[in-house]
């Protein structure tokens, strides 16, 4: 049945989706990867899509930016579509000296400075990770990928894009954070309140300490293909 957000019926969304930011960026996924496509919701422009990968069914939708507007897609795909298992595919602002521009980032936990690490259980600030199945699989995915150097390790998940707090990323870096974006904390959260798996994997598309690292739009597009193989992989398993 559609919910407010998505206007697919029942049975018209893969129990295995690709979660992208950008709309745009979701049907260019789609297109590239899925095979016999067709676009089943599009409520807001946020387009969904279905096909099959290798043969297994799966969906693209985009999350728009930030975590609330991530919760209501991933809540209402795991909830009311029987969604098992999301990846999300993003871009971040990379934080560690050891990350560089077009690197790939495979978030095994989410430190975040929003709230929803704290509404699922009265007082406790929750430990906000991947599903370790996922993680395995796309450790397994990436190693099949030599041209592309990935890290494994935390991500900072902001809720501000403009908010300048140096004594923050300095002490995240210090603690071997490796980048900042703003909706894996989201996702790992709705997975946990959903009792389903997720992923978050992300492209390098600038450095917070270097901009000399800047990409061209070319490097851009060749990282971030290799990010949704190593996810789409991932998710078949
Ligand atoms: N901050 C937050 N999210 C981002 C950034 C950033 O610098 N770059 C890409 N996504």
């Amino acid at each position: 049945m559609p919910t407010p957000h998505i206007s697919a019926e029942n049975g018209e969304i893969a129990p295995l989706v690709l979660m992208p930011g950008d709309p745009k960026r979701a049907e260019r996924i789609a297109r590239d990867l899925l095979d016999d496509l067709r676009l089943v919701s599009d409520v807001r422009g946020i387009g969904a899509w279905t096909g099959t990968y290798a043969g297994t069914p799966m969906s693209v939708m985009a999350s728009g930016m930030g975590i609330p507007s991530l919760g209501i897609y991933a809540t209402e795909l795991y909830r009311f579509y029987g969604v098992k298992k999301i990846i999300r595919v993003g871009t971040c602002g990379a934080m560690s000296p050891r990350v560089k521009v077009r690197d790939v980032i495979v978030a095994t936990a989410a430190h975040t400075n929003s709230s929803v690490a704290q509404l699922l259980v009265p007082g406790v600030s929750l430990s906000l990770a991947p599903s370790y199945d996922l993680l395995h699989a796309a450790g397994h995915a990436a190693k099949k990928l030599p041209d592309v150097t990935v890290h494994y390790g935390p991500v900072y998940c902001s809720d501000h894009f403009y908010l300048a707090r140096p004594a923050v990323t300095e002490g995240l870096v210090k603690l071997g954070t490796l980048a900042v974006e703003m909706e894996s904390a989201g996702l790992y959260a709705t997975a946990l309140q959903e009792g389903a798996e997720a992923l978050t994997i992300l492209t390098a598309s600038d450095h917070l300490f270097d901009s000399s690292q800047d990409m061209t739009s070319a490097e851009r597009e060749t990282s971030y293909q290799a990010m949704v193989r190593i996810a789409a992989q991932a998710l078949i398993g």
